[in-house]
């Protein structure tokens, strides 16, 4: 069955249709927002949903939500404290995120540069888009931990919070929603897109002869055929959901648990490669340490199981010798953009 829809995505939608009548767009009270065009840096340009355009107080009220520990119960832990810039947004070196009573999850922290081009959010696509998928870390009992009618009160009677929201929003009432359109307004503004690799495509770098054979693994499809789902060029994926055999019968089901199809078993998000040499351990449970490992995994060590990807299905094994394996390295680590993590507009405001 296909078409099947978890409780966990119903109760987004219900809960954001719920809390749709006290907000209308565009504001009409006469308060002037600044509106932002985003500067994609080379990257296709965004789609901005029509229903939350991104403005300056909009971005800045989603900076100051997404550092606030105000969003958990204990008032101890932001989303920053898993997402971290410094480490490209996502845990330091945790291959599962603790969340404020101390429990580890049973998932890796997904990164969140340029994650404004993402079609589905989370390793199962639980979460249609992103203003919607704020609400899981928060009231997930192993992230957060914390009731949105909890987090609406403490904004409320916060001594900034109402006045932000009356400058991003044009009304001083806190409500779910907007805490989740402030949020998802500043992630949209993360872009991470000056690495090597792009200042070699625009002609500012060149590559080194073993960058340019890593390349060469990366796109070939007697050898890495990594192109195929890490697509060459601005997000390198293609966010299509995919079974890479890492586990004959999968311990998480990943995209069957929201489709609720077997088909599905063991099919997770197809990851960002950007940066990726910044962000172990890898996988969506963080099995890998290096990147090594996760490429000894596509040379040999898949499993053929029944929803295997049909791209993997077809290629011999150790088709990659080691020194293939050394270069598609070097290839991964000029896709590191240095300067995103000293971007000061990313980092918690003073
Ligand atoms: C306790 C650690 C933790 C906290 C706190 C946390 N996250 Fe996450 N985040 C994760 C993990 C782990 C995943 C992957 C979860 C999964 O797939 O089930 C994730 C996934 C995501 C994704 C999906 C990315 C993608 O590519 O699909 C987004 C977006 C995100 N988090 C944003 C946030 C925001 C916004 C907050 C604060 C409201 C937050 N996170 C708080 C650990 C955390
Ligand atoms: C059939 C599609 C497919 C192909 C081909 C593929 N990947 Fe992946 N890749 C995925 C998916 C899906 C995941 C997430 C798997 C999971 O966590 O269960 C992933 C995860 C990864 C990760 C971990 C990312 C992270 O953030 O944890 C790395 C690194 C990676 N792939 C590199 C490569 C390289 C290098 C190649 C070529 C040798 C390649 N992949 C080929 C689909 C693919």
């Amino acid at each position: 069955m296909k078409t099947g829809i978890s409780i966990f995505t119903c109760l987004l939608i219900l809960s954001l249709t719920a809390c749709k009548p006290d907000l209308q767009f565009p504001v009409t009270d006469g308060h002037q927002h600044t509106h932002v065009d985003l500067n994609t840096g080379g990257l296709p340009p965004m789609i901005i949903p029509a229903e939350n355009p991104l403005s300056v107080e909009g971005i800045a009220l989603g900076r100051k939500l997404f550092y606030d520990n105000l969003l958990s119960a204990n008032n101890t832990m932001n989303c920053g404290s898993c997402h971290q810039l410094r480490n490209y947004f996502v845990d330091s070196n945790l291959a599962l995120s603790v969340g404020i009573d101390g429990i580890a999850g049973t998932r890796n922290s997904m990164p969140l540069f340029n994650i404004g081009y993402s079609k589905k959010f989370f390793w199962d696509g639980g979460a249609a888009d992103l203003e919607s998928q704020v609400m899981g870390p928060i009231t997930n009992p192993v992230e957060m931990h914390e009731t949105m009618a909890n987090v609406v009160n403490k904004l409320q009677s916060h001594p900034q919070y109402p006045s932000l929201f009356k400058q991003a929003f044009g009304t001083d009432v806190v409500t779910s929603k907007l805490i989740f359109f402030a949020i998802a307004q500043f992630e949209r503004t993360l872009i991470s897109a000056n690495s090597k690799f792009d200042q070699w495509k625009r002609g500012e770098a060149t590559l080194t002869a073993q960058e340019q054979r890593g390349l060469d693994v990366y796109t070939n499809d007697q050898k890495g055929d990594c192109t195929h789902c890490h697509s060459l060029g601005s997000t390198f994926t293609d966010f299509e959901f995919r079974n890479t055999g890492l586990d004959s019968i999968p311990v998480d089901k990943g995209r069957a648990l929201i489709t609720l199809d077997s088909d599905d078993d063991g099919k997770f998000k197809t990851p960002t490669l950007r940066n990726i040499a910044m962000t172990p351990p890898y996988m969506h449970d963080g099995r890998f340490a290096t990147l090594r490992q996760c490429i000894e995994h596509y040379n040999k060590n898949f499993k053929y199981t029944k929803n295997l990807a049909p791209e993997l299905k077809i290629l011999p094994k150790n088709r990659m010798t080691e020194g293939d394996i050394d270069d598609l390295i070097a290839f991964l680590e000029t896709l590191t953009d240095h300067e995103f993590i000293n971007n000061k507009n990313f980092d918690k405001p003073e």
